[in-house]
């Protein structure tokens, strides 16, 4: 258990697929069950940059909150809540834009990218680009340097985002006077390599994901579907060009992996039955959490309750926060 904070911010993207699971949601999980104070929050005003469908975000929203909780999340230790519910984020987002170059926000890789896709398109380069998705980084760093959060879990594509907040802080600081903790981040790797069913990388939009929700009958029927080659049991085999072996080796207990490999290595596992296993480690994992989120899909107030609980937490160190620091810019103090 270290002393130090931890907070990490998730879309809402709708239902998650088991590379999520093992890249994203297990490592955060396992982080904020050994730091002594951890935040995870919704994070719907970036989204919605994005989402204009009300009824779309309100039941991503919803799906993301009753995933983190089916999954483990202890909204006893983790403070747990929506971002549009701590509206001292917002007011946080403000004080670092004037603080902020302009020329910070134009190196910016998320924006970049679309002027890059727009001007090799021939369009204007600033076509679909809305003031959210330009400032982005701004309300991110809000979300962080509120809660004086030392560590944010994120995967490579976030780098960026900590690395400018840790930027905004220190012009404030240096600016003002030292108000907020420079956050750092920590790189979750794994689950990058993970395999879909057809040996792809497991991607909802190549459609080879195996979600982790699912009945216990549409999971054995997708994991029976797992592409392989035309081997037969006796044969020996190759684990590391194996679907299901690649799969099962981030879901099973490490003898369990190293009783597969052997048994592949020598001959004599087919692949029918090893499919049956990996099936079996999936229902193990799965198979609870897949019934406590009906459940929570069942009983969205439930989870109004939990989020409501967990941003008056929030709010409590997110005052505090933005009370210093309206008061080292010169404002007065929150009341
Ligand atoms: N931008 C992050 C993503 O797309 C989500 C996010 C918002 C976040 N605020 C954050 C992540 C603060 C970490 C910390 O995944």
């Amino acid at each position: 258990m270290t002393g130090k904070t931890i907070l990490t911010g998730v879309k809402p993207t709708g239902a998650p697929h088991i590379g999520n699971y093992i890249g994203a949601i297990r490592p955060a999980l396992q982080l904020a069950a050994t730091h002594k104070k951890s935040y995870l929050f919704i994070a719907d005003y970036h989204a919605l940059n994005a989402v204009h469908d009300p009824q779309a975000l309100r039941q991503d929203s919803y799906q993301v909150a009753a995933c983190w909780l089916s999954l483990g999340l202890d909204p006893e230790r983790t403070v747990f809540y929506r971002q549009s519910d701590v509206p001292e984020i917002f007011e946080l987002t403000t004080l670092l834009s004037a603080v902020t170059p302009k020329g910070l926000m134009d190196r910016s890789h998320a924006y970049k990218a679309v002027v890059d896709k727009n001007t090799s398109e021939g369009r204007d380069a600033d076509a679909d680009v809305n003031m959210g998705l330009y400032t982005y980084p701004i309300l991110m760093a809000a979300d962080i340097l509120m809660a004086q959060t030392d560590i944010v879990p994120v995967g490579k594509d976030q780098v960026q985002h900590i690395e400018f907040a840790r930027d905004m802080a220190g012009y404030f600081n240096n600016t003002f006077k030292p108000v907020f903790k420079l956050p750092e981040y920590q790189l979750e790797k794994g689950g990058a390599l993970l395999p879909g069913i057809d040996g792809r990388k497991m991607s909802k939009s190549y459609n080879n994901h195996i979600p982790v929700f699912m009945d216990t009958p549409a999971r054995k029927k997708l994991v029976m579907k797992i592409v392989t080659d035309s081997k037969l049991p006796a044969e020996p085999k190759n684990p590391d060009d194996n679907i299901i072996f690649q799969i099962y080796a981030h879901m099973a207990s490490v003898d369990e992996v190293a009783s597969m490999r052997e048994a592949f290595e020598k001959g004599g596992l087919g692949y029918g039955d090893a499919k049956q296993a990996l099936f079996q480690v999936l229902e193990r994992e799965f198979e609870r959490p897949t019934q406590l989120y009906n459940e929570y899909m069942a009983n969205p107030a439930r989870i109004d309750e939990l989020l409501e609980k967990g941003a008056e937490q929030a709010r409590i160190i997110a005052r505090n926060t933005l009370s210093m620091a309206r008061m080292a810019a010169g404002l007065k103090p929150l009341l």
